[in-house]
């Protein structure tokens, strides 16, 4: 294991390059298998959750290549299996999105029960009943599903709640089915617009991504692409923090500013200035005195789940409470436990979090449990006195590239260093 070792009390300032979308890139590996054809993507992030899903297609018998300029080379020419094993699921929910593409693609899947996390159960309900509803016949035995159909027909499909994941899983399911599919109450999100630009570039007929009705007209084949992910709005909002937190100037650039309106309106809201000096880039000044402001996490486009646990780490050093509702998922303020022993004030209440801010937050030896609240807690050190050890860096490698190296160069005092084994207490070794 690694950690992250940062000395608080630096300002942020400079100019970051934002990485591109770990949550675009990762559907859109998994719909590369639709084709027997090259598709390429530019400007992957070298992120630990892309490497296991070139795992998992290397396994299925895809050839990749990944270049250090980020170009990712994929040729699903010929599948071998259609089985996602285990050991690579349970590392990764995300493997669940090769259940639409195989379907669609050779008709079979067999892939492991994605695991819950630190975050909640999350289900995948969603994901089966669409599938059942084109035509795949579903079963669970042994903690695998195993799907088969022999052509995926097209359908109108409702979701109970806009699922990002479901939604995307569908769309790949449906490219290749018989006839029309309309998924109503589809999730919105920038990276569903993202893969549909993708799938469309491969030859696919899909209208409708970033509304709540998505239109997919299903084709016989597919070809390759060539394809430029879109920038990371979860890392650009995170960088935005960082400089809020810090009470510096960092000029983020390669984002789509649209991207973040509702983060951009909620950090105004907490007294931060934000402008938009170039296209592509967003100029942040951290106040000197944050005001509190309650945030409410929603669907896109209201306030992202993924950036409320780094405004939890600025809302510590807020004049006044601050109210944080998790409407999205069940239990993500794990990292407030974690935050209390760095002296934040914070009250769990079930779905909301009181967070009282304190003058001062103090370097502590903390725990990352899952990508984002790991996140938070370096923002958090970058913001105390003192030291602070943020344990556990694979979670943050999840979701993104090079964040030490990125914040060093705004100035932070952050280094990685590998774990220290604490010595057997009792000395048997
Ligand atoms: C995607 O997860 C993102 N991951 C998450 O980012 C993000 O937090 C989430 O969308 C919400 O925006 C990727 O895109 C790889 P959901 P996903 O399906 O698809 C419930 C990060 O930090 N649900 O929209 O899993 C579910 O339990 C990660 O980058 C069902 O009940 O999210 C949750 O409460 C974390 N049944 C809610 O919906 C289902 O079948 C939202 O889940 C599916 C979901």
């Amino acid at each position: 294991m690694e950690q992250f070792v940062i000395r608080g009390g630096r300002r942020l300032c400079g100019k970051v390059a934002i990485s591109g979308a770990k949550n675009a890139v990762l559907p859109m590996m998994a719909a590369a298998v639709l084709s027997p054809e090259r598709c390429t993507l530019k400007g992957v992030p070298r992120l630990r959750d892309v490497a296991v899903m070139r795992e998992i297609l290397e396994r299925l018998g895809v050839q990749v290549a990944y270049r250090a300029d980020g170009t990712l080379e994929m040729w699903a020419r010929d599948l071998a299996t259609c089985e996602v094993r285990d050991e690579l699921s349970r590392q990764m929910r995300s493997s669940i999105f090769l259940m639409g593409p195989l379907l669609a693609r050779v008709g079979k899947v067999k892939v492991a029960y994605p695991g819950g996390c630190a975050i909640g159960p999350r289900p995948i309900d969603l994901h089966l009943r669409g599938l059942e509803a084109l035509g795949a016949r579903l079963r669970e035995r042994h903690g695998y599903i195993y799907g088969e159909a022999v052509r995926l027909r097209g359908q109108e499909i409702h979701l109970d709640f806009p699922s990002v994941g479901a939604t995307e899983n569908l769309m790949m399911a449906a490219v290749l089915a018989r006839g029309v599919t309309v998924i109503r109450n589809a999730a919105k999100e920038p990276e569903i617009v993202d893969l549909q630009n993708f799938l469309n570039a491969m030859g696919a007929r899909i209208t409708g991504a970033g509304t709540d009705v998505v239109r997919i007209e299903g084709v016989r084949d597919l070809g390759g692409c060539q394809h430029q992910v879109i920038p990371d709005r979860i890392e650009a909002g995170t960088m935005m923090v960082a400089a809020a937190i810090t009470g510096g100037e960092v000029l983020i650039a390669g984002v789509i500013p649209e991207h973040l309106e509702s983060v951009t309106a909620k950090l105004r809201e907490a007294g931060v200035a934000i402008s938009f000096p170039e296209p592509g880039q967003m100029l942040v000044r951290g106040p000197d005195r944050l005001m509190a402001t309650d945030f409410k996490t929603l669907p896109y486009p209201g306030f992202p789940t993924d950036m409320q646990p780094q405004v939890m780490a600025l809302m510590c050093l807020a004049e006044g409470t601050s109210v944080i509702t998790e409407t999205v998922f069940e239990n993500r303020f794990k990292h407030a436990d974690e935050l209390r022993r760095m002296g934040a004030q914070i009250k769990v209440e079930g779905r909301a979090a009181v967070v009282k801010g304190v003058p001062t937050l103090f370097g502590a030896r903390v725990e990352a449990t899952d990508l984002r609240s790991g996140a938070a807690l370096v923002l958090a050190g970058l913001a105390s006195e003192g030291v602070t050890v943020v344990e556990d860096t694979s979670h943050i490698d999840r979701g993104y590239e090079q964040l030490e190296v990125k914040l060093a160069g705004l100035g932070a005092e952050i280094e990685r260093r590998p774990a220290l084994q604490l010595a057997d207490p009792d000395g048997v070794g």
